[in-house]
């Protein structure tokens, strides 16, 4: 191993003094229960609510009338909203969901783009004490299917662009009472004629208030649930790492229909006193700039495919936007390469602070703080009040600069609070006390932990969480297909591509035309982003005996490597 190249920071050199200016110092002492009483508010009852914390209760304070959301739609629409704006609409939001008949507990599932609506209705479901979903608004009726069906879903908020997909399914769905079109104007009236003032529910520290969909290796997409008391860990990390100040205008790129855009894009950027922008176009180099440009972006959280894309349209195109204000760049989800950092550094003149979390810790975990060094391919160190090591496959603590499994204690607020329905897969995700994050990494004697990869065959594309199941299941709907194997391949831009292998019918003779009709299959029914870009036809699939598909072979034989132990392979 090569020594990292160390980007050093030198405290006289900051813009804005870092909201944490001691790392070591503080985590020594630190304890969840001390801080929270300082950093969220309780009910004089001691009961709480995530979205009261978030919004609301700032209204006593000089940020009420503060811009808490410039939001630009895909045509150049633009809306501004103040703090007090969210909360009343909020408020109105949670008095329609009660008059639809939504109790404490019941689930409102909000199938949206990024427009205003997502973030109000969100905020107002969990002020009622309901429990609100996201779906990605590439998801396609099977994958819909899938978790409005296992959560049970009372409620859903849509659009009429998207409620369509929703019509085939809706006969099969028992529980869902009312899909809320929210750009229908009997609708508009129906919410604006409501209070904009709410009794706000007081709610126990565990209570469930949202729950979020993942895939594994196996079966179905799993509800991750999280609790309430989660935004003393998203409002913290949003402080200590994103480092918001009370003047910052913050820019998460993430979709709410993923965790980023959930803990830091409504919970703990808002409960942080963030201005913050929202763009729900798509992807596009100059835009972009424009938008750090036009809305003065001081601290800006992405992900490694879109720096990649930014990178690779060039350095010139940057100098073209003035981007003086921004002071702090961060990137979640994927490896962030070396290079995605240097060419930040010559691009921005900052280094992009790489943080590591999943969907089950709710909120960052091992990161990169303004005030600490960074070693360049490093995800940093573990936030305060949470342990994190490198462990064997039994839960035993591995030497220093051994690879294992990155796992943690359990035990932060945001840690995930069960597996809806399922039981035994959240017991699944446990070894010794340890929770096992499915990735793999080491630990250096200074304590940071560098990426590896997963331990299990679940793909990370363009930064995205795909099950290989759930297209393996969408491929073998297709008449034309036997049986499918899909594997992550590594792409230079999208970190992996979807890549499947096809045992086609004895008749049906294998052409580019199918494969592009299979691709398509797939992006029609389960999900716009989770289809395969690349497709092999082949005889026979590698399977154990019991008939697993062996994706570890697949993805051996796709990269050139060794196959490995193939004894517990049925004769291949
Ligand atoms: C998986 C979790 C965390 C919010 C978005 C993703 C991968 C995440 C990094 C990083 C390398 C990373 C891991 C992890 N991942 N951050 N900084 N470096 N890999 O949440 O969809 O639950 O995905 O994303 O494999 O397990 P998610």
């Amino acid at each position: 191993m090569e020594a990292p190249q160390i980007f050093h920071k030198d405290p006289s050199t900051f813009r804005t003094a870092p909201n944490l200016n001691n790392y070591e110092d503080t985590r020594k002492s630190f304890s969840w229960d001390d801080v929270a009483d300082k950093e969220i508010a309780f009910f004089p009852d001691g009961k709480l609510n995530a979205a009261y914390i978030a919004v609301d209760r700032h209204l006593n304070t000089d940020l009420a009338s503060k811009v808490a959301l410039y939001w630009e739609g895909d045509n150049g629409e633009k809306e501004i909203f103040t703090y007090r704006d969210i909360a009343h609409r909020s408020n109105q939001f949670g008095n329609l969901l009660k008059k639809k008949g939504v109790r404490r507990g019941d689930r409102v599932f909000i199938f949206l783009p990024r427009v205003p609506l997502l973030y109000i209705s969100f905020l107002g479901t969990l002020k009622i004490g309901a429990i609100a979903g996201t779906l990605f608004s590439a998801f396609q009726e099977q994958a819909l299917f899938d978790r409005l069906e296992n959560s049970g879903a009372k409620i859903l908020v849509t659009n009429k662009d998207l409620s369509t997909r929703i019509e085939k399914i809706r006969g099969k769905l028992p529980n869902l009472s009312d899909v809320l079109v929210v750009d229908d104007p009997n609708f508009s009236a129906q919410l604006t004629s409501q209070e904009n003032s709410l009794e706000i529910e007081h709610m126990e520290k565990d209570d469930y208030a949202f729950m979020l969909y993942t895939s594994g290796t196996t079966g179905k997409p799993k509800g991750v649930v999280h609790k309430h008391y989660a935004i003393l860990s998203q409002h913290l990390t949003a402080k200590f790492v994103l480092d918001i100040h009370k003047d910052d205008i913050y820019w998460c790129t993430a979709d709410p229909g993923w965790v980023t855009g959930i803990s830091y894009e409504i919970l703990g950027s808002w409960s942080s006193g963030a201005t913050q922008v929202v763009y729900s176009g798509r992807f596009d180099t100059e835009k972009w700039y424009q938008i750090l440009q036009d809305y003065k972006v001081s601290i800006w959280y992405t992900a490694p495919t879109a720096i990649r894309m930014l990178m690779a349209k060039g350095e010139e195109v940057v100098k073209r936007f003035s981007l003086s204000n921004l002071r702090h760049i961060l990137s979640v989800g994927e490896p962030l390469n070396p290079e995605a950092i240097r060419w930040g550094l010559k691009a921005f003149g900052l280094p992009f602070h790489d943080t590591w979390w999943q969907t089950e810790t709710g909120c960052m975990v091992l990161v990169n703080f303004p005030c600490t060094d960074i070693k360049i391919g490093s995800m940093g160190r573990p936030f305060l009040g949470i342990d994190a090591e490198i462990v064997d496959d039994n839960g035993n603590p591995l030497p220093t600069g051994t690879e294992g499994n990155i796992a943690l204690i359990p035990g932060w607020p945001s840690m995930m609070q069960t597996i809806w329905n399922n039981e035994e897969k959240y017991k699944s995700y446990f070894v010794n006390g340890w929770y096992i994050s499915g990735d793999r990494g080491w630990k250096d004697a200074d304590g940071y932990f560098w990426f590896v990869g997963r331990a299990d065959d679940v793909i990370k594309t363009s930064g995205e969480r795909v099950g290989p199941f759930e297209v393996e299941s969408a491929l073998v709907e297709h008449p034309a297909v036997v049986e499918a194997g899909v594997i992550g391949k590594p792409d230079e831009v999208r970190g992996e591509i979807i890549k499947a292998f096809i045992v086609l019918k004895p008749n049906v003779t294998p052409s580019d035309l199918l494969k592009e009709e299979l691709s398509q299959h797939v992006k029609k029914h389960l999900a716009g982003h989770a289809y395969p870009r690349e497709i092999e036809f082949i005889d026979k699939l590698p399977k154990t005996r019991s008939g697993k598909i062996m994706r570890r072979i697949l993805k051996a034989k796709e990269m050139g490597m060794p196959i490995g132990d193939t004894s517990t392979l049925e004769e291949y």
